[in-house]
């Protein structure tokens, strides 16, 4: 289930809205011209699944979106923890290549099959974090400053949507906004407590 914090971005971050309430979170993302919507979850995936047995299950839903919006490419993303001794240094790896402030020259569009993680959006003087799991189909438009953290242990397997196939750069801007905001770690254990 979806949960959003939205935080200031000053240099000692306060919290203006944590919910899982999807229309509290649609009424949130629409103000800043984010789509989130929702597709069926197919538990048999949410472990992972080989690419082609991901896109298959999923053909429709896909097939509806590309028409749509004109995507060119689709492929799945996914990383589940595994007892080989890399495993923390490919979880670290992974884990960094996108945790620092970017944009991209292309919507960055993800459909959680199963798993989760977290996009940050830097928006207007606040950051929407976005923990979306199984079911969410997340677009941020292009050229929006943003980050994303699949957290410690990361887990998840995730449809990809791209408009050209020229290879996902991240641009860069140096803004170091993303060490003073909670983590993914840190916010879904917030979440946890919440529930509890
Ligand atoms: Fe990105």
């Amino acid at each position: 289930m979806t949960f959003l914090t939205v935080y200031t971005d000053h240099d000692s971050s306060e919290t203006l809205l944590e919910t899982e309430d999807p229309e509290e979170i649609a009424r949130a993302l629409k103000e800043i011209d984010v789509r989130l919507r929702h597709w069926p979850v197919l538990d048999e995936l949410r472990g992972g699944a080989d690419q082609e047995r991901v896109l298959e299950a999923y053909r429709d839903e896909v097939a509806r979106i590309v028409e749509e919006e004109g995507y060119t490419f689709v492929d799945v993303a996914q990383l589940h923890p595994d007892d080989a001794p890399d495993w923390a240094e490919r979880a670290r790896a992974a884990r960094e290549k996108f945790l620092s402030e970017h944009t991209h020259d292309d919507d960055e569009v993800r459909f959680f099959v199963g798993g989760s993680g977290i996009f940050y959006l830097h928006v207007d003087g606040r950051v929407h974090a976005i923990l979306c799991e199984a079911g969410d189909l997340l677009s941020v438009p292009k050229d929006t400053t943003h980050w994303f953290d699949m957290g410690t242990d990361p887990e998840f397997t995730a449809i990809r949507f791209f408009h050209d196939d020229d290879g996902w750069v991240g641009n860069f801007t140096g803004n170091p906004i993303a060490s003073r905001i909670p983590d993914f770690d840190a916010i879904a254990a917030r979440r946890a407590s919440l529930r509890s």
